[in-house]
């Protein structure tokens, strides 16, 4: 019986529940009655404050203790006692049909691990609240502006348009580049549907194509076999933080007169060959969704470094309204604006973008630490030529037939860990623009994201190591 080290007489003294407690190294004593009834608790925490006010060792501890205690049954199912805990109770005792305690639950470190809680002590609060305050809480205000040009700037591109999301802003990107029906444009197969969607928007055909083994991300040669004279723009995915090989795909790209939109959402800051991502397309796209390195909770930007893009996607962003005329329509825009409210924490996310990634190299490296020497876990590549990844969350293989394994235990334990996106190519609705893709239908399959929210530290990195060794 687990809980039996735990157990002290009601008639016990305060000092012999101290002892229990020091012996028990649980913090906590359930009090039973002489049937062995639970009738009380009493934690550390109680004596402390009994000593302090005065109360001597030899008192009976019945007089002191907690009657009013929080306790489960055997019948109660784990979650339900989980429900039990909170910054107070730690212990909860189980207690069987006759109420005498057999067991208890201990509130576990690991549970509730989010996936990827944002980083928002800096300046965050005080612009959101300035950008309140002013009134301005549309899509007109000085944050959006400073958030433009303060992270376009950090990426190394001359503009930058604030959109509503990151899938906005692939859409404008197409959109100003004259997209549409008739055109083909490639997309890798592991991406997050967003890139697929966007190209449907326009009314051109995606064509899926297969990726590289060692990178996972969109292989060039599959993408130039896919060329057409019809293929108008390629899509590089730099996925989960790991950069496309951009030699490679900026050079067919122009070969065969395409544009080149590069898909930046999961990678902010990585790079290719010295140069940041985002510079190497005519129109680069990110997303700022609450789980990216840098969020905005909603939002986006298209970069680029050509003034006439720039120019079109900021009328195309807003219904397509002449800059020079209010009211007066050229084209059929869209309402793809961000609030200032959005690009006031984007503003102070930008401030703090290099040491944000610099915590996020830490706990990769954390991770790369607790991994070594486990058979079985495959860590994304962080060696490949040419290519420096940045850390969005921390991605693994395992062999497929134990992955769901892993994630479920994981789950259960509360870390937030999830699957790699589904191959488009294995999607109904977007298989018919694809050939098998074999590379990425085997790494999907395999593939598991783990946390890199804020509050991780190296003993929750070695717990989430140890559960999922575990269930390999
Ligand atoms: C690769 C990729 N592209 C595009 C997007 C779309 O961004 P958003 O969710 O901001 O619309 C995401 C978002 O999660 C993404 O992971």
């Amino acid at each position: 019986m687990r809980a039996e080290k735990l157990l002290c007489s009601h008639r016990a003294t305060i000092r012999e529940v101290m002892v229990c407690i020091e012996k028990n190294g649980k913090g906590t004593a359930f009090i039973v009655d002489d049937e062995g009834r639970l009738s009380g608790i009493v934690t550390d925490g109680d004596i402390r404050r009994l000593l302090l006010e005065g109360y001597g060792l030899n008192e009976p501890i019945q007089d002191y203790m907690k009657k009013d205690f929080v306790y489960a049954s055997t019948r109660e199912k784990a979650e339900e006692i989980q429900k039990k805990f909170n910054y107070a109770v730690r212990i909860v005792p189980i207690v069987d049909e006759n109420g005498k305690p057999v067991d208890y639950g201990e509130y576990n470190e690991n549970i509730h691990i989010s996936l990827a809680q944002p980083q928002l002590s800096g300046n965050e609060y005080k612009y959101l609240m300035d950008a309140f305050l002013s009134t301005w809480i549309s899509s007109t205000g000085k944050y959006l502006s400073r958030f433009e040009e303060g992270f376009s700037a950090w990426c190394g591109t001359g503009y930058g348009v604030a959109t509503s999301n990151g899938t906005t802003a692939l859409h404008l990107a197409l959109a100003a580049l004259g997209i549409g029906t008739g055109d083909e444009v490639i997309v890798p197969d592991l991406t997050f549907a967003a890139t697929i969607n966007a190209v449907l928007y326009t009314g051109a055909k995606p064509v899926i194509v297969d990726l590289e083994e060692e990178s996972w991300c969109m292989d060039p040669e599959a993408a130039e076999r896919a060329v057409t004279e019809r293929t108008k723009a390629v899509i590089p995915v730099h996925i989960y933080g790991q950069p496309c090989d951009m030699g490679r795909l900026c050079e067919m790209a122009k070969r065969h007169g395409l544009y080149l939109i590069e898909d930046c959402a999961e990678a902010h800051g990585a790079e290719w060959n010295g140069k940041k991502t985002g510079t190497y397309g005519i129109i680069s796209c990110f997303s700022f969704f609450g789980n990216k390195v840098v969020t905005t909770g909603e939002g986006g930007m298209c970069v680029t470094n050509d003034k006439g893009l720039y120019e079109r996607m900021r009328i195309l962003r807003d219904h397509g309204m002449s800059k020079e005329r209010k009211y007066y329509h050229e084209v059929v825009g869209f309402n793809y604006r961000m609030t200032n409210l959005q690009a006031a924490i984007g503003t102070a996310q930008v401030e703090r973008i290099d040491e944000i990634l610099k915590w996020r190299t830490e706990v990769e490296k954390m991770y790369r630490q607790a991994f070594q020497g486990i058979k079985g876990v495959i860590l994304q590549r962080d060696d490949l030529k040419g290519r420096k990844k940045i850390a969005w969350l921390v991605s693994i293989l395992v062999a497929e037939d134990r992955r769901d394994a892993v994630l479920k235990h994981l789950k259960e334990t509360g870390v937030d860990a999830r699957a790699f996106f589904i191959p488009l190519s294995e999607m109904e609705l977007y298989s018919g623009y694809a050939e098998v893709c074999r590379v990425s239908r085997k790494i999907s399959h395999m593939g598991i994201n783990l946390p890199t929210t804020w509050e991780m530290d190296r003993e929750k990195i070695q717990r989430i190591a140890e559960l999922v060794t575990e269930a390999l």
